[in-house]
């Protein structure tokens, strides 16, 4: 039998990327290709790319630069451009990088077998940008059930999104909002259980906006669909992220009280905290319906850790409207969050006038990123002196620790063997710092997640 041939994928930005490149990775298996983590061995070499922010959207560029001296070594190396930059820029890659021999974007990647194959039978770059009628999921091979997977694994539910944030390109680069079938995600989970995994996180831009026919033939929300989840046997834990204040249903604050393996964190993006920048930013919510809605979460859940997303310096944004934004942080109070300078993206409404100056945005960003820094500490202090089951997940820097995550999604450092992997462990929390607990297991039964 031939070598099989060697593939490496490099993922940038969010985790649906992550979900996707495993699914790409499966694919090319079933075509031969096996995965290395050294690029200069590899036959194929797949970058699957982020295009929500200017920075994100140029690395690729060097990136690609950075493998012209592969290509000259390796005749018969295959670049494949796939992701958000492939969709949004199509064509202008291969005008740009002539290197590149597939662009495949991220609602045609079932397709990457056979562009591969075209681009090495012809030698002519292949495109494909399309959005097609079919699924993709229905077209892709599932992983081998003998094999083992890390505890913690994602899962898509619900791609694209219909709500059209003045700042935000995914409407473009994903497309429509598309909820896939209870079935499926059930059928899914079973299968990722199988495989040894005991957490999983639901993936979507909007996540909580998932609907669809449940077995019962009644019309589910996502609440439902965590409590269909939450019976798989062996499944422990259910997270799901990304979600819109909108879209956070009654049913789904409601599992936050009842189904105990619904961990207790929220990503719950907000953006700003002034009215008006809401308004401009097409967000549909107020500050105040925001601030409303966590409390309501809270009374559900009153110890839910609270994720949000922020932008300092969108268009018009003025040093108050920025306050208010630090006063609704203040008020929230977060577990944890990413926040990011306004970039302005081509195509989105929002990239027009009024542009904030750089060093304003980069002021802001600064003190918002230290109120939220301050926040993140605090919370992980609080943790000191209790005791968390925690999902042991890998290897930590040192010899005989481990890394894994609190219900919170905080990162725990402890002293455990690679034999735990999967296990959930009652680890008492000794030390707190911005981005981590560590801890020691207790023979003390652990508080309920
Ligand atoms: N500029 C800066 N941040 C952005 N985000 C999305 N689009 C932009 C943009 N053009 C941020 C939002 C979103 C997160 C995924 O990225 O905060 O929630
Ligand atoms: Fe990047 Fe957004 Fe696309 Fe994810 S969905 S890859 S974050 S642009």
């Amino acid at each position: 039998m031939a070598e099989p041939r060697k593939l490496y994928i490099r993922t940038y930005g969010c985790q649906m990327n992550v979900y996707d490149s495993e699914r790409m990775g499966t694919a090319l298996a079933a075509d031969g290709y096996e995965q290395t983590d050294r690029p200069e061995d590899a036959d194929l070499i797949v970058l699957n790319t982020c295009h929500i922010r200017e920075k994100a959207a140029e690395k690729v560029y060097s990136e690609l630069g950075r493998l012209r001296p592969l290509k000259s070594a390796r005749p018969g190396l295959k670049v494949a451009v796939a992701g958000c930059v492939a969709q949004a820029e199509g064509a202008e890659i291969l005008a740009r990088a002539p290197l590149v021999d597939v662009v495949v974007g991220p609602q045609a990647y079932h397709r990457l077998p056979g562009l591969v194959g075209r681009a090495r039978e012809t030698g002519e770059a292949q495109l494909d940008t399309e959005f097609p009628a079919e699924d993709k999921f229905d077209h892709l091979p599932v992983g081998a059930p003998a094999r083992r997977r890390a505890p913690a694994a994602f899962l898509t539910v619900q791609e694209g999104c219909d709500k059209f944030c003045a700042f935000c390109v995914v409407p473009y680069t994903r497309g429509a909002e598309v909820s896939r079938p209870a079935a499926r995600v059930l059928e899914e989970a079973r299968r990722l259980v199988a495989q040894g995994v005991v957490e999983i996180t639901l993936l979507g831009q909007n996540v909580n906006a998932w609907h669809g026919e449940g077995p019962d033939g009644r019309e589910w929300g996502l609440g439902r669909l965590i409590r269909a989840l939450a019976d798989v046997e062996g499944l422990a834990r259910i997270r799901y992220t990304t979600s819109h204040p909108n879209d956070m249903e009654d049913g789904l604050i409601a599992a936050h009280a009842e189904v105990p393996a619904l961990m207790p964190y929220l990503h719950l993006p907000v953006q700003s905290g002034s009215d008006r920048v809401l308004k401009a930013m097409n967000r549909k919510h107020t500050a105040e319906s925001y601030v409303r809605l966590i409390e309501r979460i809270r009374a559900a859940r009153p110890d839910i850790a609270i994720s949000g997303d922020f932008i300092t310096g969108f268009p018009g944004e003025t040093e108050a409207e920025f306050e208010a934004t630090m006063d609704l942080v203040r008020e929230v109070g977060y577990a944890q969050a990413y926040s990011f300078k306004y970039s302005p993206r081509p195509g989105t409404p929002a990239a027009g006038a009024g542009q904030v100056p750089e060093d304003a945005k980069a002021d802001r960003l600064a003190r918002l990123q230290s109120l939220l820094s301050e926040q993140q500490s605090a919370f992980n202090a609080a943790t000191v002196g209790r005791t968390l089951p925690v999902l042991v997940e890998k290897p930590g820097r040192h010899a005989g620790q481990m890394v894994g995550r609190s219900p919170y999604l905080q990162a725990v450092h402890m002293p455990a063997s690679p034999a735990d992997s999967g296990r959930i462990l009652p680890i008492r929390i000794a030390a707190a710092s911005q981005n981590s607990l560590s801890g020691a297991p207790e023979p003390a039964p652990a508080e309920t997640g």
